[in-house]
């Protein structure tokens, strides 16, 4: 496989960026030829952010399987497509070759097929980090079916509401999943879940843990037995469904700052052409080479940059089932050795985890095969960089700072490894096609460098997210109304003095705990929900470990009132029921009232300052309907 779009210099760098930016039409044009098509494009690009409308390579007609697995049977049928690692290091690893893939994905996707999935249907797959993970979102892409992938770590509830807004049919499940040390019983979670989805008409459970399970006749089915039936119909073959470049991919929820999480919609060539041209160019990766994305496929991370970037280029992708600390906190250079990685992505969270163990884990660790390192999710401190750099790479391997979102497909500002500089806690450069820029609060452009603004982007790339499912008006309100005919990211920024980007965090009310995005709205509508609460806000604060804490100020008059460490309990089991343990605040203090101004409205920006430990820097109180309720609260801060 070779990549022509592959920027090997700084001078090849500034030269795409120019181009791409002047005339996308033929830039993109000319990366999509390196893609398979069924039949070619008629139109690059049209689009607006108004209405908004985004449509990339109209005409054309292709399907994500072919490019990620198919066209690379004639000549790298026998290359590792995905080694897998499992959580516990005594139990088998697995691999399978392109031609294994390539036959295992046609075998489910004729399972799905004969489970009455068709084009267009909803799919919606729970499950552990197992190969049948990555092997039942490409037979959906194999057959034209969408796929809503669930992180394993959500509710009942939290899939449910996820399901019934997809309408999906069919659900995609395991027995269970091991996470370190424990057993998550997904079966179970899915069948609470289904109470309330009549959408649902098939389970199909795969065995992992053997974990038993409950299985519903004319329901469940399982996933051997079902690989059984397609096998003795004697014939594997499933064709790839020929599909629009612009028809739905997979929906993937994820938070914002209101309401319940909205299904991200991103469709197939876009995507794909996003998504291999920045995973080539971002990590440089060269044929043969082994990527580790730590990433849950549950995430977009996993999605982009475990799934289809890495297959798409044909490379070797490792999944790892458990976490980092388990067995012990050398699990991941372990691994590193055993598999000889070249690229490690992952996040600063784990990183600043890793570090708290010291460097006795690294002893008698090579690291040597190595060659790039990267990093996602959160912004990442300069300790850990320099940590990262000097420990794990040896201080010969480029660090990428990547960001990007999940409606953004794909990284949008990193430096290129080993191609243009880097520089801690930055994540410098625009990728080709990127076009960003900082913005006041009333929206004016600020011009120049040494500035800090809010992140938008004004021009459409490859891999922008293209609705929000079922409820268009939202992607238009969410992304596209605050700022006029610009893409909002969310994120606050600063340039330096060199046109550097450093994402500060979000400015608006999403959390990134561990890397993972949770709306406080959401936490605290599950809060609120718990009896005898009767009013909550839930704002974030610095973190050691996981960048932000949960820190939640809650009004409660419930019945063991005099029990505060049981109701704080409590709290917790009822946000771990609705949400799911991710959403768990760490601190929640019990309070007489909120600050609100005499509209009515909570001030958070002073429960921000409470929780941040600025107690002398709380600003003007005086617009408060009760000043002295700052007071109370300042004076039982945890
Ligand atoms: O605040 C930014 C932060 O993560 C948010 C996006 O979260 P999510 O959609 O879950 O996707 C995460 C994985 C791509 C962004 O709005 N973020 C992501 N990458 C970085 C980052 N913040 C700073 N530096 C990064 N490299």
């Amino acid at each position: 496989m070779s990549y022509p779009y592959q920027i090997k210099s700084l001078k090849e760098y500034q030269e795409a960026y120019k181009e791409s930016v002047e005339n996308p039409e033929a830039f993109w044009g000319n990366v999509a030829e390196s893609f398979t098509w069924k039949k070619k494009w008629d139109k690059v690009l049209e689009w607006n952010f108004k209405e908004p409308s985004i449509k990339w390579f109209q005409g054309g007609k292709l399907n994500i399987t072919e490019n990620c697995i198919d066209r690379h049977l004639e000549t790298n049928a026998d290359t590792p497509a995905i080694i897998w690692e499992p959580n516990n290091p005594e139990d088998h690893y697995r691999v399978l070759t392109y031609r294994e893939l390539h036959h295992k994905v046609m075998q489910f996707a004729n399972v799905l097929k004969n489970n009455g999935v068709k084009k267009g249907h909803r799919v919606c797959i729970y499950m552990g980090m197992v190969p049948e993970l990555a092997i039942a979102a490409l037979a959906c892409a194999r057959i034209g079916a969408v796929h809503s992938v669930i992180f394993g770590g959500f509710s009942a509830q939290s899939i449910a509401d996820r399901i019934n807004d997809a309408q999906a049919t069919v659900v995609v499940t395991s027995d269970g999943s091991f996470r370190g040390n424990k057993v998550v019983p997904l079966k179970e979670t899915i069948d609470d879940a289904l109470m309330s989805c009549p959408s649902v008409k098939r389970v199909i459970v795969s065995t992992h843990t053997r974990t038993p399970v409950s299985m519903i006749k004319g329901r469940d089915c399982w996933w051997e037995d079902e690989i059984k039936i397609v096998e003795t119909d004697g014939n594997p073959y499933c064709p790839a469904e020929e599909m629009d470049a612009e028809d739905l991919l997979f929906i993937l929820y994820t938070s914002g700052s209101t309401g319940k999480p909205k299904g991200v919609v991103h469709t197939v060539a876009g995507y794909l052409i996003w998504t291999t041209y920045t995973f080539v160019n971002v990590f440089q990766y060269q044929p043969g080479q082994v990527h580790f994305c730590t990433a849950d496929i549950g995430w977009i991370t996993g999605h982009s940059y475990l799934l289809y970037g890495p297959l798409a280029a044909g490379a070797t992708t490792l999944m790892f089932e458990g976490v980092p600390t388990y067995p012990n906190a050398s699990r991941l250079w372990d691994i590193v050795d055993n598999y000889k990685v070249n690229i490690l992505y992952t996040a600063p969270t784990a990183i600043r985890s890793l570090m708290g163990f010291g460097l006795e884990p690294l002893v008698g660790k090579k690291l040597t095969s190595l060659k790039v390192l990267g990093t996602v999710g959160e912004p990442i401190n300069e300790e850990a960089w320099n940590w990262y750099n000097e420990h794990i790479g040896k201080n010969r391997c480029p660090i990428v700072d990547t960001w990007w979102q999940t409606e953004t497909g794909g990284v949008l500002i990193s430096n290129i490894a080993g191609v243009t500089p880097s520089k801690p806690s930055y994540a410098t450069w625009p990728l080709p096609g990127v076009v960003p820029a900082l913005v006041d609060e009333t929206g004016k452009e600020l011009e120049g460098n040494d500035v800090s603004g809010n992140l938008v982007i004004k021009q459409p790339w490859p891999g922008i997210l293209r609705t929000t499912y079922g409820d268009h008006e939202r992607m238009r309100q969410t992304y596209f109304s605050t700022y006029d005919n610009q893409y909002f990211t969310g994120d606050g920024c600063y340039r330096d003095e060199n046109a550097m980007y450093r994402i500060t965090g979000r400015v608006d009310d999403v959390l990134n705990v561990s890397g993972h995005r949770i709306g406080t709205a959401e936490v605290e509508n599950a809060i609120n929900m718990h009896a005898g609460v009767i009013e909550s806000a839930v704002v974030g604060y610095p973190h050691a470990i996981k960048g932000q804490g949960i820190y939640a100020y809650v009004m409660y008059n419930g019945r063991s009132n005099n029990e505060p460490e049981l109701t704080r309990q409590d709290i917790l089991a009822t946000v771990t029921r609705l949400i799911g343990p991710i959403a768990k605040p760490d601190k929640i203090q019990f309070v007489s009232g909120l600050p609100k101004t005499r509209s009515g409205k909570i001030m958070r920006r002073i429960l921000r300052k409470i929780a941040e430990g600025e107690i002398n820097n709380i600003g003007d109180t005086s617009t408060l309907l009760d000043p002295l309720i700052v007071e109370e609260i300042k004076h039982n801060r945890l």
